[in-house]
């Protein structure tokens, strides 16, 4: 049963661009660029990847982008993810990118968004991929930053489909971003978030009834309220679970045969699948349905309404998703 899985088309929807920088490519950027880095080993650099929580791993992530400078840098970054995304039989993938972290390394949004898009055009017409960017929101530097952000990328709308927010989430609850939010809807942009993954439940009940987001990023702890998983059920409300980064970061039992994924299905949610910051957690998409399938009791059934639920879930236009389902 799992040796197939891989092969089974998915959508990727929670996957973190800046997150997908192997430390092969980290060195050859720093090196390329003139960066420092504490080692240039890349055994030595993946073997320092354990994290004690979300604000351990947020810290390193952000050290190791200062290696990112040119256009280039981000056509190659997002290149390198999606041809392994290719391989992992991704069809469809969501792609957050931080503009906020590049823009305060001094890099233009002009040069991101460009090396971003020319990466896109090349997969889609090189490996048949549809693919969309969701810029997202830093949530400890509050909503006046963020709406400073969206004053930069609004006049480069045509090239993302979406806004989420990540980054240290507990003491930034979402209603703290509802103007942002609606800014944000009011410019047609599809509204994700970052909720409930170290957070309370009732950032997940913001995220949703003042935010007004279409799927929940994470979402974990809202199985410690079943008033809310229920509600979610019955809102058909997609969660977008990683599972190898809760078991990297904590944010759910370290042991990933004890993960909650199963009683989330059986909850009803509708839940998918992904892979957060691959380069970080131990692997990709095809990784992630390869650990769930053989530590957690997932038939063949399961792994399917997983990968459908990936589909129906993505921001593609219906007739585009009637060709995956
Ligand atoms: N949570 C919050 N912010 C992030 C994450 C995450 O898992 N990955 C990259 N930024
Ligand atoms: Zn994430």
């Amino acid at each position: 049963m799992t040796a197939n899985v891989i092969d089974w088309p998915t959508a990727e929807l929670h996957v973190h661009l800046e997150g997908t920088m192997e430390v092969e490519l980290l060195v050859e950027l720093a090196r390329r660029n003139g960066v420092v880095l504490p080692t240039y080993d890349p055994d030595v650099l993946r073997e320092s990847y354990a994290f004690a929580d979300l604000q351990e791993f947020l810290d390193r992530l952000y050290a190791n982008l200062g290696v990112l400078r040119t256009e280039q840098d981000f056509h190659d970054l997002a290149s390198a993810y999606l041809r392994r995304a290719h391989r992992a039989s991704v069809r469809r993938a969501e792609m957050f990118f931080d503009p906020q972290t590049h823009l305060g390394n001094g890099i233009p949004f002009e040069a991101v968004i460009g090396g971003l898009a020319s990466a896109l055009d090349e997969a889609r017409r090189d490996l048949g991929m549809s693919i969309a960017l969701i810029p997202c929101l830093l949530r400890e530097r509050g909503a006046d930053a963020a709406m400073d952000m969206l004053d930069v990328i609004l006049p480069f709308r045509e090239h993302f489909v979406g806004l989420g927010m990540v980054s240290t989430e507990v003491g930034h609850p979402p209603h703290l971003f509802a103007e942002v939010y609606a800014r944000a809807a009011s410019a047609g942009l599809h509204l994700v978030a970052h909720a409930g993954e170290e957070g309370p439940p009732e950032y997940v009940r913001e995220a949703v009834d003042v935010l007004h987001v279409e799927r929940v990023d994470h979402g974990n702890r809202s199985m410690e309220d079943p008033d809310l998983v229920r509600r979610l059920a019955e809102l058909r409300m997609p969660l977008t679970v990683c599972p190898l980064s809760n078991v990297a970061l904590g944010t759910a039992p370290r042991e990933l045969s004890r993960h909650p994924l199963p009683a989330m299905m059986a909850a009803g949610l509708v839940v998918t699948v992904n892979s957060d910051d691959p380069a970080y957690f131990g692997g990709y998409i095809d990784d992630n349905y390869r650990a769930i399938a053989s530590a957690l009791p997932l038939d063949a059934e399961a792994l399917a309404t997983l990968a459908r639920n990936s589909f129906t879930a993505s921001f593609a236009e219906p007739r585009e998703k009637d060709t995956w389902i």
